[in-house]
């Protein structure tokens, strides 16, 4: 390969030097960085000189064709489907289900499309042993086992699959590029063949990515750049319930998660999952609200739970699962400081049921809410849900999407909603035995709190 040069690429964050370098000046790992090939300048500017730029008025839109996944989770995330000539990088966890929910899609995808499952890590008997399991159907699935992305590539060649499932992008390795499987050069340079070919024929392409212990895909991480969107796959191992979300989406937006839950007949969808998180609540304790967040275009309504107890320790201990911990700290601030709250003296240990991020504002008031129940001892009754964004002074603000959170909070039963004054309009309709309770700061919700009854 005369004239091209060598580079150098960390294998954990994708950043490049032109020599090599103990220490990645990015993400400060240690002996991550590995040398590849790039083409020489000339043979990148011949490639260049055929493009011609054009008017932006002129160009006409795109139509994307998209096949159904037969799993309307996996659907809503991609943005309505597997756009035909996409590529997907599905990361997770070993053993968190990637390939189980894989093998499942093909199952409908087999039906109309061409679809080639490639699995460098199982056996043909495994896989058609866990196909077996799963009722995996589909005339037109292919079974190919193979490390070696040039056979991979012969055989999309032959079969002009519509659909190619890679498991897993760490296993390919070619024998053009001079590095060891696994390794960042034969990871990206065997998913720029991929990409390539996905581009050319028009065939969607899932790449299945392990992640590191960090939780960043270990080295493919560049490969984000390079894909059209990037899925991540989490879930407790201990826990049945697994959330896949979007990181990155050209072909819709990353606010949808889809839910699952794995059992022995591998991934069933869950389609409300506010109702699953809510059916484990527990009754008549203190510090625990109902609240409700946006996750894209569906409100997910789920529990908060503050365990508030004397600390033992010289500065309190405070911990949050599934809520911002800066932000935790912040309305503890609040709490303490408009509302005269001793949390200095307590710790607090914060957790969201049912594995459900609240990364958004309108979550503070649920939060605030459990946070007080868990100081005072008072219950909030299991009829209330709340939901509204508390700033600096304690007062409650506005937040979006009002109808979708009142419609589903009606929808699963609650009777009383604890929401931003502001958002009270006539517009806002809910049936005569639910009460809309607005409030403009936030210790008018201590009148929404009962005294623990003795005997319970
Ligand atoms: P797998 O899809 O192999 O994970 P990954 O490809 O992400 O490494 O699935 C892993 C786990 O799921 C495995 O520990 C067994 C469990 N599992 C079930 O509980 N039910 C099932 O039907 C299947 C196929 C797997
Ligand atoms: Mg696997």
């Amino acid at each position: 390969m005369k004239g091209n040069k060598t580079t150098f690429v960390c294998r954990e964050c994708g950043a490049t030097s032109i020599k090599w370098i103990g220490r990645c000046p990015e993400c400060m790992e240690w002996n991550t960085y590995d040398e590849i090939t790039v083409p020489s300048v000339s043979a990148r500017s011949a490639a260049r000189s055929e493009n011609k730029a054009e008017k932006f008025s002129e160009l006409t839109l795109p139509t994307y064709m998209r096949s159904h996944t037969g799993m309307n989770e996996l659907d809503r995330v991609l943005g309505g489907g597997l756009v035909d000539g996409s590529v997907v990088l599905l990361s997770g966890e070993p053993g968190i289900g990637k390939s189980t929910l894989l093998m499942q899609i093909c199952s409908e995808l087999g039906k109309t499309r061409k679809v080639l499952y490639v699995s460098g890590e199982e056996s043909k008997g495994q896989l058609k042993l866990r196909a077996e399991r799963l009722e995996i159907t589909g005339e037109t699935l292919y079974l190919l086992t193979e490390t070696d992305t040039d056979s991979v590539l012969a055989e999309c060649d032959r079969l002009k699959p519509d659909v190619i499932i890679i498991d897993s992008i760490q296993t390919l390795s070619s024998e053009r590029f001079t590095s060891v499987q696994g390794s960042v050069t034969q990871v990206r340079e065997s998913a720029m063949c991929l990409i390539a070919y996905a581009k050319k024929n028009s065939a969607a392409v899932f790449l299945v990515g392990h992640v590191n212990k960090e939780g960043g895909i270990s080295g493919p991480k560049i490969l984000e750049h390079m894909v059209d969107a990037v899925l991540y796959f989490e879930g407790e191992r201990t826990n049945s319930y697994r959330i896949i979300r979007a990181i990155k989406n050209r072909f819709g937006s990353t606010n949808e998660i889809g839910v699952f839950e794995m059992g022995d007949k591998g991934l069933r969808e869950i389609p409300n999952p506010s109702e699953v998180v809510m059916a484990e609540r527990p009754v008549n304790t203190s510090g625990s609200c109902a609240g409700c967040v946006m996750q894209g275009t569906r409100p997910i309504i789920s529990e908060i739970q503050a365990l508030v107890t004397k600390t033992a320790y010289p500065s309190a201990k405070r911990t949050s699962d599934g809520f911002d911990h800066n932000r935790m700290s912040l309305l503890i601030a609040v709490l303490e400081k408009r509302m005269g709250l001793k949390f200095y003296e307590n710790d607090v240990y914060l957790n969201v049921a049912g594995g459900i991020h609240l990364d958004e504002p309108s979550a503070d008031l649920s939060i605030a809410m459990a946070l007080i129940s868990g100081i005072t001892d008072k219950v909030i009754s299991d009829e209330i849900i709340a939901f509204g964004e508390i700033g600096l002074s304690g007062e409650v603000r506005a937040v979006s999407h009002i109808d979708y959170r009142v419609k589903e909070a009606v929808r699963l039963g609650f009777k009383k909603i604890i929401l931003p004054k502001k958002n009270i309009t006539p517009a806002l309709k809910v049936p005569d035995d639910v009460q809309l309770i607005g409030v403009s700061n936030i210790y008018q919700v201590l009148a929404h709190m009962t005294t623990k009854a003795p005997n319970e």
